[in-house]
């Protein structure tokens, strides 16, 4: 929790600004409104990733069962649902290339649908599907906190070589930074959060086979 309000408070001041000249991402010349999407996205998501740290909270859970109702549709509805929907469209006008870019699409694709599928999932009353496509989206929703550690240690690692294998050149070299970051800011939490999981129905399933 201590970690997503640092990486809200950090983030989010730039694009209240409403000063394009503000923006941490440059905008690409054929998409005019890129900064009011961005900030909108940005306000999303960081209504997104305070909610949900309430949300899998197991005493917060269970001490409030109605106040996670209630938040639990303000992350859906307020925060994963239209985050994900600009998340796409500033991804489809990324700066940083097309392989930024396929991750981008990928990443908000699937932040909405295991979001929607875990909200759908509680109307049903499926509580462990629920809990199981939750688990996912947060993964989803904080693994941008991993994709900004990832591109800081990329830039570290990759500036000694600029002159040498990026020629000297600055946007192959963010291009470079930037998707490595993309791609593994999301796919390594995702794959925890699946061993994560796995691990708790393999525990369940050895106690039920165990004799007593
Ligand atoms: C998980 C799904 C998400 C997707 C698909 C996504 C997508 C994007 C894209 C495409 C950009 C523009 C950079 C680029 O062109 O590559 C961006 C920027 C940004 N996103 Fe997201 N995002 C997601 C989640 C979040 C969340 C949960 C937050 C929380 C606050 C967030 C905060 C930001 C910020 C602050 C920027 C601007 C860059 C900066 O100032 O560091 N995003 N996002």
């Amino acid at each position: 929790m201590v970690v997503a309000v640092a990486f809200v408070a950090f983030s989010l001041p730039p694009y209240l600004s409403l000063d394009p000249g503000q923006s941490r991402v440059p905008a690409p010349d054929f998409f005019p409104p890129h900064f009011v999407v961005l900030s909108l996205h940005v306000v999303f998501g960081s209504i997104a990733m305070i909610t949900c740290c309430l949300q899998i909270w197991p005493w917060f859970r269970g001490r409030y069962p109605r106040a996670h109702r209630l938040l639990g549709r303000t992350y859906v509805f307020a925060g994963c649902l239209p985050g994900g929907l600009l998340g796409l469209v500033v991804g489809l006008a990324t700066p940083f290339g097309p392989v930024a870019m396929a991750s981008d699409v990928i990443l908000a694709l699937l932040w909405v649908g295991c979001t929607m599928a875990g909200w759908r999932m509680a109307r049903q009353r499926r509580f462990v599907d629920h809990r199981r496509w939750m688990v996912r989206s947060f993964a989803l929703t904080m693994s941008i906190i991993t994709n900004r550690l990832w591109g800081m240690l990329y830039t570290i690692a990759l500036t000694p070589q600029f002159e040498t294998t990026f020629h000297g050149d600055q946007v192959l070299l963010a291009n470079t930074t930037g998707s490595a970051a993309a791609w593994l800011g999301w796919t390594l939490p995702l794959l925890a959060a699946e061993w994560w999981l796995e691990r708790g129905d393999a525990a369940k399933r050895r106690r039920r086979t165990t004799p007593r």
